[in-house]
């Protein structure tokens, strides 16, 4: 194990990124929303930072019809929408990328692929090393990497000393519920090894949220105080003001629980609570995690609302998500959660984790904030009014970074007290990276760290979790699944129902 991210820490102050070995990338979606808007511009930082070099190049798959050339035009287009770049490091890439297009069904296009990768193999000198990205709907997976293994492309029992290797990286959502998620496993067992098996959360890959682990275990400070006794609650909030865009199709069917709770938001509760694993291997970190999805309690059916508010943004600042176009105008979809979950074990007892995240909402912003009990018999209690309570905030959007809340003394000769925030800015503190999420994901997979990957039997504990839920509103008529759905005005925070959740446990949303 590197590292939680292929960065080499040194205690000497330097960080330097890994080299991926040799190896092809090949992205299933090519020309799709994904590719354009993360793919391409994290290799090309990837390139930027040293950590791909000669030995490397790039083949789209996708159903649009283009040559290499096209294909070459939409990769430049893309990373120089996103930023600006060296002329000669673009070109660098851009002349390494190549294009097979065709249906994903089709036998003939794993057969073209074949040999393409098998001349730019020799060509580039990547030993048969393959990284297949899968870009698509969730519905493809199978399919594709079936082709995959019928076409020798992926094979079980490949990838030991000396051997090359081919890894599939899964987008999420990784299923629709457990049975098809536990049905996927099983299929992609049986053509391929789990070390083979990369399902991406790309939250994992942020700055902040690997931090946690360092926070919580590189500093003595922190864990005697990581407990029941002195923590209230927790509060995880990813909110976004954009809509559903032109996503319309999958966000139907997937909704905002499958999109964020199931994965984003449970990988950061799990790295919140977890206990220290053994080490920094992936399979330590992963049995901490499952440790933990284990002890969720399963919210409860005849009470869900106590646990689980579902919304959906009406007109507001901007048109209701039943007007968005590819939207039916009766959908029940929720754009919106407010959850409430407990941990069963010693640690977490009596302490709730509240985790909301909606689209359409007032203001862009992703942090974990931890609320600690207040001071046992506070001197500084006026009239049993308690002070601002101690806060600790990992803040992944806008800026990274981390900050402190506690209680000072205003300067004065009046004794008056005022909350205060220390705050620690990855910017501020490192510059700017260059490197993003989607690079981080995609470097540990060709380098073949899988720690920030979902493993197989976390991610069915994470749909265990909530299927029961999905499934008890997905059988119940339009009408009855219309009255469960809390409506919002695009542009607010939410539903007051979502409110209501936290506020009757005498707590308020930060
Ligand atoms: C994706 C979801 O996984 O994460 C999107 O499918 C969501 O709906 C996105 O907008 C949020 O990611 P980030 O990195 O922008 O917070």
């Amino acid at each position: 194990m590197e590292f939680l991210k292929g960065f080499k820490p040194d205690l000497t102050g330097a960080c330097e990124l890994s080299k991926a070995g040799p190896c092809a990338f090949v992205i299933f979606g090519a020309s799709g929303d994904l590719a354009s808007r993360k793919l391409f511009p994290s290799i090309y930082k990837l390139i930027k930072a040293g950590s791909l070099g000669n030995n490397f190049f790039l083949v789209g798959v996708g159903r649009t019809q283009m040559d290499d050339d096209a294909f070459r035009a939409l990769v430049e287009r893309s990373i120089r929408e996103n930023m600006d770049v060296p002329e000669e490091l673009l070109r660098g890439l851009v002349s390494r990328c190549y294009y097979v297009h065709g249906k994903y069904e089709d036998d003939s296009v794993y057969k073209l692929l074949a040999r393409r990768l098998g001349e730019l193999s020799g060509k580039y000198s990547t030993r048969g090393n393959c990284v297949f990205s899968l870009a698509l709907p969730p519905a493809l997976y199978s399919i594709v990497a079936k082709m995959l293994a019928k076409n020798g492309l992926v094979k079980k029992n490949r990838g030991g000393e000396g051997e090359s290797f081919s890894r599939i990286m899964f987008e999420k959502p990784f299923g629709t519920d457990l049975e098809s998620a536990r049905k996927l496993n099983a299929e992609l067992l049986e053509i391929m090894d789990e070390e083979h098996i990369f399902r991406v959360d790309h939250y994992l890959g942020k700055n902040t949220v690997q931090n946690i682990l360092v926070f919580r275990f590189a500093n003595s400070i922190f864990e005697p105080i990581w407990n029941s006794r002195y923590i209230d609650h927790v509060q995880i909030t990813v909110a976004e003001e954009g809509g559903v865009g032109h996503r319309a199709g999958y966000f139907e069917q997937a909704g905002m629980i499958r999109d964020m709770l199931q994965n984003h938001m449970f990988q950061l509760l799990t790295l919140v609570a977890m206990e220290q694993p053994k080490s920094l291997d992936a399979f330590d970190v992963n049995n901490g995690k499952l440790e933990v999805l284990k002890a969720v309690i399963r919210p409860s059916l005849k009470n869900i609302s106590g646990s689980i508010i579902r919304g959906q943004y009406s007109d507001g600042i901007s048109q209701g998500y039943r007007k968005e176009s590819g939207v039916s105008e009766k959908s029940c979809t929720e754009t919106f959660f407010a959850s409430k979950f407990f941990v069963k074990n010693k640690r977490w007892k009596g302490v709730p984790f509240y985790l909301r995240s909606g689209k359409r909402m007032g203001a862009k912003f992703s942090r974990i904030t931890v609320v600690f009990k207040g001071v046992e018999k506070c001197i500084f209690c006026v009239n049993g009014i308690d002070h601002t309570p101690n806060t600790l905030t990992f803040s992944i959007f806008p800026g990274q970074g981390l900050s402190i809340k506690f209680t000072a003394k205003v300067p004065g000769a009046k004794m008056c007290l005022a909350p205060l925030d220390m705050d620690f800015s990855y910017d501020r503190a490192f510059g700017s990276v260059d490197v993003d999420d989607y690079s981080t994901v995609i470097l540990d997979c060709i380098i073949g760290d899988r720690t920030i990957f979902w493993r197989k039997d976390c991610i069915e504990q994470a749909w265990d979790i909530l299927t029961p839920a999905l499934l008890s509103w997905e059988k119940c008529p339009l009408e009855e699944k219309n009255s469960m759905l809390h409506f919002y005005p695009a542009g607010s925070m939410g539903p007051k129902e979502a409110e209501e959740l936290i506020q009757k446990d005498g707590r308020q949303w930060i």
